[in-house]
């Protein structure tokens, strides 16, 4: 394949899952360059962002969905090296970052073209290939299924991780008040240097006390959860009257006992969901917003992913023991060389 002059070649370098397992089973081998389809570009990484569903697919724990690369990597950034037939927004050459429906641990990656964005102003590869996988996540969940509204309180959990970071800095830039959780005082303080108004060390501090004092006794509007267990009931009795739970993942347990009667007396809406499995459309809409919403607070870094800490691609597993550590505050990301 030629692409801008340049000779794409056949094959690549890509980061395999060589069993499920420990960090240690992420090898670099030699892959076939992906050919885009219909709809689709093929991007040359620069950057890819580490996750952590990352780390449950390497641990055999979540499986891709039909008809996605097996490789890791659920965002990437670079430039349009190929493109397939009906594109017409992109052309080679063009610095862009991109939802990936996996392979983003690769020196190319393919994925449909409603997926992708350009570079936000002025950012990095590595900062680009930070933003989609959380912006995506938290526009969907936070504004579009939780309907967060300015004057409104968000309860983050996770409040460090790079979806917390994330919630945080766009709740605070429409005009939300937030609250947030984490697990030490290092952490609690990144929260509050993001704009969280409140932020509670839940290993010292009980989260639903601090929610009621911080807003009065009314609660939280909306809380985005990626802990269940013992929170789904904590969370009912943390959120206000008509307040709407956003579910995004059950480290502590997908199975909890909670009091429903709340969920009827204070009106409640408890719901959740997954990116990855839903239809190119659907991302397409969520890229189009964000284009429209979120690209101009990038470009001003109103907002701006959190770094923590860059490994190059071949070694993927030590971004991948990072992240088990739990020591990071924001994002991990794969530099390709
Ligand atoms: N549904 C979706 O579409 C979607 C998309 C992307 C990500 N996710 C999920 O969102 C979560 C965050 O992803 P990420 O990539 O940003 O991961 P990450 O940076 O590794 O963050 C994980 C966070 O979970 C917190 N946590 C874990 N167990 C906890 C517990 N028992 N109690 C309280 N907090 C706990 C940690 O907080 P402390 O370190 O403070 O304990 C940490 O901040 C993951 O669970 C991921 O699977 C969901």
């Amino acid at each position: 394949m030629m692409a801008n002059g340049q000779k794409i070649p056949a094959t690549m370098t890509a980061i395999a899952i060589s069993q499920p397992g420990g960090p240690r089973v992420l090898k670099p081998e030699t892959r076939d360059v992906p050919v885009p389809g219909p709809g689709e570009v093929l991007i040359r990484v620069h950057a890819a962002g580490v996750n952590r569903p990352d780390v449950q697919q390497r641990k055999g724990a979540y499986p891709p969905p039909p008809g996605a690369s097996d490789l890791l990597g659920l965002e990437a950034s670079g430039e349009i090296a190929a493109l397939g037939d009906e594109i017409s927004r992109w052309r080679i050459g063009d610095r862009v970052c991109a939802l990936t429906p996996g392979g983003g641990y690769a020196e190319y990656v393919k994925v449909h073209a409603g997926s992708v964005l350009p570079l936000p102003a002025g950012f990095t590869h590595s900062e680009a290939a930070a933003v989609p996988e959380n912006y995506f996540t938290v526009w969907h969940n936070v504004f579009e299924r939780g309907g967060l509204k300015k004057g409104e309180t968000l309860l983050v959990h996770g409040g460090s991780s790079g979806i917390g970071t994330t919630a945080i800095q766009l709740a605070s830039a429409f005009g939300a008040t937030v609250i947030t959780t984490a697990g030490s005082k290092e952490k609690c303080d990144a929260c509050l240097k993001l704009g969280a108004d409140r932020a509670v060390n839940y290993r010292e501090e009980d989260f639903v006390a601090a929610v009621k004092d911080a807003t009065g006794g009314k609660g939280a509007d909306v809380i985005l959860d990626m802990v269940g267990g013992d929170y789904v009931g904590r969370n009912y009795d943390a959120a206000a009257v008509e307040g709407r739970i956003v579910q995004i993942a059950v480290q502590a347990g997908a199975v909890a006992s909670a009091d429903f009667s709340k969920v009827m007396v204070k009106r409640l809406t408890h719901t959740g969901s997954t990116l990855r499995p839903r239809t190119v459309e659907f991302k397409a809409a969520i890229a189009a917003a964000l284009e429209a919403q979120v690209w101009p607070l990038l470009g001003t870094r109103k907002v701006a992913p959190v770094m923590d800490m860059i490994f190059p691609l071949t070694e993927a597993w030590r971004a991948h023991e990072r992240m088990e550590e739990g020591e990071h505050i924001g994002k991990i990301v794969l530099d390709v060389e």
